[in-house]
């Protein structure tokens, strides 16, 4: 584990702190907009949305319930397998009620494909995605992703909840790992 540290590349920056502070306080104010009082569930896809979800819940005005999913997709590294399976579930039914979908990135949509359509089977009120990051060039599965913070290149990011095989979660920075 050590040795793999001192050989691996030192991540370089992509979005610092206070350009991602700042995004998140946009995309806060426009869901405020957009639910006014309603409460609102926010479920969020561990590992990765934690940072964002944080930020974001504590940004807005619209009260918030905070829920947390874990999907599996047998992918380690840099690659993921094209299988998506829920792991953890929501720990509330959902009917009824307006949610948004909480995550880090959107890549090839193939885990935003199969939770949406796992959450729509349940009636909520109404839907929507909101995520920190955008990879369209990626993208193997239509996603609209209705609150989106910055779009991407096609480069492997790392920091602020976006791990390389569980490292660099705790960055403040959104950084591109080369390699
Ligand atoms: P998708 O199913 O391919 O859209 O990928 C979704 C998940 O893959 C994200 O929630 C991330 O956890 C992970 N992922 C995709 N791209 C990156 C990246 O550049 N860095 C770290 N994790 C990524
Ligand atoms: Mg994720």
């Amino acid at each position: 584990m050590l040795a793999m540290h001192n050989t691996a590349p030192e991540p370089r920056l992509l979005f610092s702190r206070d350009q991602i502070a700042q995004r998140v306080r946009e995309m806060a104010a426009e869901i405020s907009r957009d639910y006014a009082r309603e409460p609102v569930i926010l479920v969020g896809v561990l590992k990765g949305a934690i940072m964002f979800m944080a930020d974001l819940a504590r940004a807005m005005k619209t009260p918030a319930r905070l829920e947390f999913v874990v999907i599996a997709s047998y992918g380690t590294g840099k690659t993921s397998s094209g299988e998506a399976r829920l792991i953890k579930d929501l720990d509330h039914p959902i009917e009824g009620f307006d949610v948004i979908v909480v995550e880090d990135i959107v890549d090839t949509g193939i885990t935003l494909t199969y939770l949406m359509q796992v959450l729509r089977q349940r009636n909520p009120k109404s839907l929507r995605i909101a995520s920190l990051l955008d990879k369209p060039s990626r993208r193997q599965r239509p996603v609209e992703v209705d609150y989106r913070g910055f779009e991407v290149p096609d480069q492997f990011l790392v920091g602020y909840g976006l791990d390389y095989s569980e490292d660099y979660r705790n960055l403040k920075d959104v950084c591109v790992l080369d390699g």
